[in-house]
């Protein structure tokens, strides 16, 4: 039998996540807007690529949370993308809102599900999926890490004419202007980057990889990426789903670990079927370290704004 997973927002990320995941084949996916009409739509279109792709995964599209019931895993893409001129951060009011509200459908109809957040401002929204949901962290964990790591080994792999594949790359942090790329741990065929590019190149390409979003977003001018970060979130459903122990960046809330307390930042965590299963503690030099501090205080700084 099949695993179900939710998607709530049929636009660019969900649908592109949704596809992601049905084309994996070992899951029916259920897309959920409020939008009539789009989620079937979109739901009717991929299921026609179903032939195609050979997958039998059923693709449905709707308006109710009743035929998202049972979902074991539910990702949240539902709120307002981010247009030119503004940050991630700006978004907060309007999708604090709308995460709070989705969260509280999620749980009644889903009970025992592991929600993965993608809406911006990430980590705030994670945090306000967590409050809202009385889950344990382990449930409720947030996709930004994949995609700012994904940038980052990208851009090394064209500077040094290498494979995408045999690139790693830690950023930690925030999903936002104080992400904390680390070049001292990320690896090109397990040879550290610092010994391999000038400091002045490494710092031209953490530069380009923390305003990743930004450099899409004056781009698409109508709204912001959506392959890379639909195909993320998709990984992770994929690690938790089949129960890989995938070491991936994920937002999380932290209890401790590197010294911050009760706020959401992206660390390595292990995903399995309990969702999270394993927070990862790197051992980080003291200037990584209060890098990673700024940016939970800027996670806490929206927590205060949505007053949680
Ligand atoms: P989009 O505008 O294409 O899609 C958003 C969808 O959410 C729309 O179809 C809209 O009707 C729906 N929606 C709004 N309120 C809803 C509600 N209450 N219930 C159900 N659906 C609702 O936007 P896009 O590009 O898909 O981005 C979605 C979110 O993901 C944005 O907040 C964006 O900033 C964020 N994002 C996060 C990334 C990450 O790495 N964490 C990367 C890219 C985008
Ligand atoms: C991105 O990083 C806007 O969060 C979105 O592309």
């Amino acid at each position: 039998m099949r695993s179900k997973v939710s998607v709530i927002g049929a636009g660019n990320v969900g649908a592109t996540c949704a596809f992601r995941i049905a084309e994996q084949g070992y899951a029916d996916v259920v897309m959920l807007d409020i939008l009539e009409g789009v989620p079937q739509g979109k739901a009717l279109d991929m299921l026609q690529a179903a032939p195609i792709i050979d997958t039998d995964a059923l693709i449905t599209g709707t308006n109710d949370y009743a035929d998202t019931a049972g979902s074991e895993i539910v990702v949240i893409t539902s709120g307002m993308p981010r247009k030119p001129g503004m940050s991630r951060d700006d978004l907060v009011k309007v999708n604090a809102d709308i995460v709070k509200q989705v969260t509280e459908n999620v749980v009644k109809h889903s009970p025992d599900c592991i929600i993965i957040l993608v809406s911006n401002p990430l980590d705030a929204m994670v945090q306000m999926a967590l409050h809202v949901s009385g889950f344990p962290r382990s449930r409720v964990l947030g996709q930004s890490g994949v995609l700012d790591s994904a940038r980052f080994r990208t851009f090394l792999a064209q500077e040094l004419n290498v494979s995408v594949e045999d690139v790693f790359a830690c950023v930690l942090g925030g999903h936002g202007d104080t992400m904390v790329p680390v070049p001292r741990l990320s690896t090109i065929g397990g040879v550290p980057i610092t010994d391999l590019l000038s400091q002045e190149r490494i710092d031209a390409i953490v530069e380009r990889t923390v305003k990743g979003g930004a450099e899409i977003v004056a781009l698409l001018k109508t709204g912001s990426a959506y392959y890379a970060p639909g195909t993320a979130a998709a990984q992770m459903v994929d690690a938790i789903l089949l129960d890989r122990k995938k070491i991936l960046p994920t937002a999380t809330r932290l209890e401790g670990e590197y010294g911050i307390n009760n706020i959401v930042v992206g660390v390595p965590a292990k995903l399995g079927k309990a969702g999270i299963e394993q927070v990862m503690e790197i051992q980080l030099t003291s200037e990584e370290s209060a890098s990673l501090k700024k940016s939970a205080d800027a996670v806490q700084a929206l927590n205060t704004v949505m007053g949680i």
